[in-house]
């Protein structure tokens, strides 16, 4: 029997500047373009195993089977790599979190670019970093940019995408470009109401706000790309602050509203270590959870007033970290294609 089997890992990211809103048509492109920094500290580790003795594709998330309309996205990646690789057998999928999963912690953008990851290098060398890139975009748009390490960039899709033009993330600036810290202040450990892309859905098709947003995040993202590249660190903050909150107006102006008491709790506290003289901004995804921009130097302080906040269930300290990476591959057997 062939053994084609990969694991690999990958971490999450969080968007300094935003994604949110989709381009109408097929193949999942964003609306808008965004930047964001890939953590270290949390991982996503997935395996991939093709097996001939199995009659279907099977996903497992932190020990527990998913049925195929919750693992839809997952099951639509090996089914591609299956026929773009020609690979005839099916797919045992694998994956674990060491941090809550589907919370708004981002482990779509880290799960999805394990599992690209690890279905294309369980079958081949050929494709190269930017194709896993599109083929992750196309499960979830953030997974894209968790490929790359540092900071990273994915733009817009074009305005009437037909499906198959190939848009991948790319990266701007190694992790120690900017020296920050993000702090992620956990305040649930169950999973969020409303995903992302119903909510995006949801956003575009109700808010009043939605057609601001799109032209707003553009012109945030080009502004915040610039202070990024001159490492100008509370701009950055500023900037990011300013595209969570915008975002999250839009949403709530639509009716969905993601955040809790301890969101609001935390945002809060964020304003008051600032006026405080210690530079801290805060940034928020489609989920409760408050994360927190900081310098290193300042890092330790700020956990410890982040973490007294109430709500706040626990603080989890991540620097910029690296891109996905293969742990292990082997391919007997497995035929090559490009
Ligand atoms: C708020 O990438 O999860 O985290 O493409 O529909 O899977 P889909 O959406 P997803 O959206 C992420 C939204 C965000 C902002 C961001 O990461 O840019």
């Amino acid at each position: 029997m062939s053994v084609r089997e990969a694991v690999a890992v990958a971490h999450p990211n969080v968007a300094l500047s935003k994604y949110w809103g989709k381009r109408e048509g097929p193949g999942n492109y964003p609306a808008v373009p965004s930047l964001s920094v890939t953590l270290s500290g949390m991982t996503t580790r997935t395996r991939v195993r093709w097996r001939d003795d199995l009659p279907g594709d099977r996903v497992v998330l932190d020990g527990r089977e998913l049925c195929a309309q919750q693992g839809w996205r997952a099951l639509a990646l090996v089914d591609r790599v299956r026929r773009e690789l020609g690979v005839g057998a099916h797919a045992e999928v694998e994956s674990r979190n060491d941090f809550p999963t589907a919370s708004g912690l981002a482990s779509s953008a880290s799960g999805f670019a394990a599992l690209a990851l690890a279905a294309v290098a369980s079958c081949s060398e050929a494709w190269d970093a930017a194709r896993v890139s599109d083929l992750a975009r196309v499960a979830s748009a953030s997974a894209a940019r968790s490929l790359f390490g540092g900071f990273v960039e994915l733009d817009a899709g074009p305005p009437s995408p037909r499906g198959g033009e190939v848009l991948a993330a790319r990266p701007v600036a190694p992790p120690e470009h900017l020296p920050l810290v993000v702090l992620v202040c956990v305040t649930t450990e169950g999973p969020k109401a409303v995903g992302s892309t119903d909510g995006m859905r949801a956003t575009l098709a109700r808010s009043p706000y939605a057609r601001a947003w799109l032209e707003y995040a553009p012109r945030a993202h080009a502004e915040l790309r610039r202070a990024l590249l001159a490492r100008d660190f509370e701009a950055v903050g500023e900037l990011a602050e300013a595209s969570a909150l915008a975002m999250h107006a839009s949403a709530i102006a639509g009716g969905l509203v993601y955040w809790t008491g301890a969101t609001v709790e935390a945002l809060a506290a964020v304003r008051a270590v600032r006026a405080g003289g210690t530079p801290a901004f805060a940034t928020v995804d489609a989920g409760p959870h408050v994360k927190v921009l900081v310098r290193p130097q300042d890092a330790a302080g700020v956990r410890v007033t982040m973490g007294g906040v109430p709500g706040v269930l626990r603080v989890i300290e991540a620097p910029p970290g690296a891109g996905a990476r293969v742990e292990r591959a082997q391919r007997a057997d497995a035929r090559e294609a490009s």
